[in-house]
């Protein structure tokens, strides 16, 4: 049975008609003041996915990030629980762990200072004797973290929203899919040189499939949701997976999608960095990590349901899955980096959003909406 409660529509417009709305202005692409404001009132306030409880399955596995505060680290701890720590060591500050693998402590590589997965300090080589020096006051500096359906999300700030109110009404649209049976199973990193802001806008509108993906996903058709929450939500139709291109064969539909999920692929973005989509039979992701105000780091990646990995030709059928979100990924930063290089010319202006553009303009307005008037009136008016 669909309980889903929501009201596709062709596209969701608000604020000026099509026509007479306007892209964003080029400076709030490549103004450094627009990048730093942001930092402050948006990243450093709103959650962000950091990557799947499935990748630290285990008490020591880990798993370092780079995110717009700078190095973060997943770590099991030895009672199971997922946490999140600053990766920067609270002696002289040197990062802890690289990549991600699997250790019963924590060793500082610079002075052998030691910490324990709960992020405790353990060891302090040549402190014993130093009066006044408490260890207990100089653990690891814990990130505030909340999972939702497997997928780790973090946030800087200790004040704001729980997670499930800042989702809203995302979970009911997408909970059929049963996010929290899938597996990761791929994943690749891409630097882009274009603003953040522009990964998220592109991944929200077909408009330019039959252009950039003329080789690949080709034009697609979407419908837009009006949602609660602050996400945003298309769905692009299709009566079978999207993930994978052509007549390659796909993997069976997951049981039990609501008659909505059936019908499409629905591409979200929970603001303000980080893109979900998914599809009859998967999901995958864009995590942005905005790195200057030219410059960002996309971070993609792929699950299936855990009983798909149990097929004997799992490999094989997935592969596909991975080049389509490769190449796909490829095209858009391609076209990404035309984008910024365009909007940096003296000469750009602001252009006017085919209706088709709904959901950029619903972007930018959720941006333009947090960051001070002060720094919009000078830099965009
Ligand atoms: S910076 Fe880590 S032990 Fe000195
Ligand atoms: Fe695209």
């Amino acid at each position: 049975m669909n309980t889903v409660p929501f009201e596709p529509k062709p596209y969701h417009w608000s604020g000026p008609p099509p026509g007479e709305a306007m892209s964003a202005p080029p400076r709030f692409y490549t103004d450094p003041a627009i990048f730093e404001a942001e930092k402050t009132h948006i990243h450093l306030k709103t959650w962000f996915f950091a990557g799947r409880v499935d990748e630290i399955p285990a008490a020591g596995d880990y798993k370092s990030i780079e995110t717009v505060g700078g190095p973060v680290l997943l770590v099991r701890d030895e009672k199971g629980v997922p946490r999140a720590f600053a990766n920067v060591c609270r002696h002289r500050s040197s990062t802890l762990l690289d990549g991600c693998g699997h250790a019963r402590s924590i060793l500082c590589p610079y002075h052998a200072w030691s910490y324990r997965l709960d992020g405790a300090l353990m060891g302090a080589p040549g402190m014993n004797d130093a009066p006044n020096f408490e260890k207990s006051k100089f653990g690891l500096t814990p990130i505030r973290l909340e999972v939702w359906d497997g997928a780790i999300f973090l946030n800087y700030d200790t004040a704001a929203p729980d997670l499930r109110s800042y989702l809203g009404n995302m979970p009911d649209l997408l909970g059929s899919h049963r996010m929290g049976d899938m597996v990761k199973v791929w994943d690749i990193q891409i630097e882009i040189g274009a603003n953040w802001k522009l990964v998220l806008e592109n991944a929200m509108e077909t408009y330019h499939t039959g252009m950039v993906h003329s080789e690949t996903i080709g034009a697609q058709r979407s419908i837009s949701f009006p949602t609660q929450g602050e996400w945003h939500c298309i769905q692009v139709l299709s009566d079978r997976s999207i993930a994978v291109l052509g007549d390659t064969e796909a993997f069976p539909m997951i049981e039990g999608l609501s008659e909505q999920a059936g019908k499409g692929a629905f591409f979200t973005v929970i603001e303000p960095t980080t893109q979900f989509a998914f599809a009859q039979d998967c999901m995958w992701w864009l995590a942005v990590r905005p790195l200057a105000v030219d410059r960002s780091l996309l971070s993609i990646g792929g699950a299936f349901p855990r009983h798909f990995l149990d097929l004997p030709d799992f490999e094989r059928r997935a592969a596909p899955y991975f080049s389509r979100w490769e190449a796909v990924a490829k095209e858009d930063v391609g076209i990404l980096e035309k984008q910024q290089a365009g909007l940096s010319s003296a000469l750009a202006r602001p252009g006017p959003l085919c209706w088709r553009d709904d959901k950029v303009l619903a972007l930018n307005q959720w941006i333009r909406s947090r960051l001070p008037s002060d720094i919009l009136d000078e830099v965009i008016a």
